[in-house]
């Protein structure tokens, strides 16, 4: 195990209360820092294990956030969704330190770099999948999808 190389970040008054910052960093999302009314400070990366909504724009309420986009509740000490909900954003060691703030440059360098933002729009369809309103499947229609039935006139001739 690597020793912690701490780096300052911010004041904890840096940070509002029952809210958070988001600190950039070269590869990889957003870390968010969250503070509680208890003045106790969280880091989780900026985003929710269910749709990768920005958990720094979330509702801290005691050691969680309510996610912004389906209100998904994750917990700021483990990063883990509360049931029913399932899934856990990864989350960043953090030290206090006379009203000091740091994170742990290891881990902000490696942790996480690989996870990405969910793009917005529709999701992947399966092979199977009935066609979009207003397109045709591959071959033309289909009245087993509901699409006008082919024009049988042409094979008759
Ligand atoms: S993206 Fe966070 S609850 Fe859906």
């Amino acid at each position: 195990m690597i020793a912690a190389a701490w780096t300052p970040i911010c004041r904890v008054e840096d940070i509002p209360v029952l809210g958070s910052r988001r600190v950039e960093r070269e590869r990889g999302l957003d870390v968010a820092i969250f503070r509680n009314d208890q003045d106790a400070v969280f880091a989780l990366l900026d985003r929710c294990p269910h749709k990768g909504g920005p958990l720094s724009q979330g509702i801290v309420f005691g050691t969680h956030v309510a996610c912004p986009l389906h209100n998904w509740t994750i917990g700021l000490c483990d990063g883990q969704a509360s049931a029913p909900d399932e899934g856990c954003t990864p989350k960043f060691s953090v030290k206090v330190e006379e009203g000091q703030v740091y994170l742990d440059a290891h881990e902000l360098a490696t942790q996480a770099i690989d996870l990405e933002r969910p793009v917005a729009g529709p999701q992947k369809r399966g092979p199977h999948a009935p066609p979009l309103r207003g397109s045709l499947p591959p071959g033309g229609a289909d009245p087993a999808w509901g699409g006008p039935a082919p024009d049988r006139r042409a094979s008759k001739a």
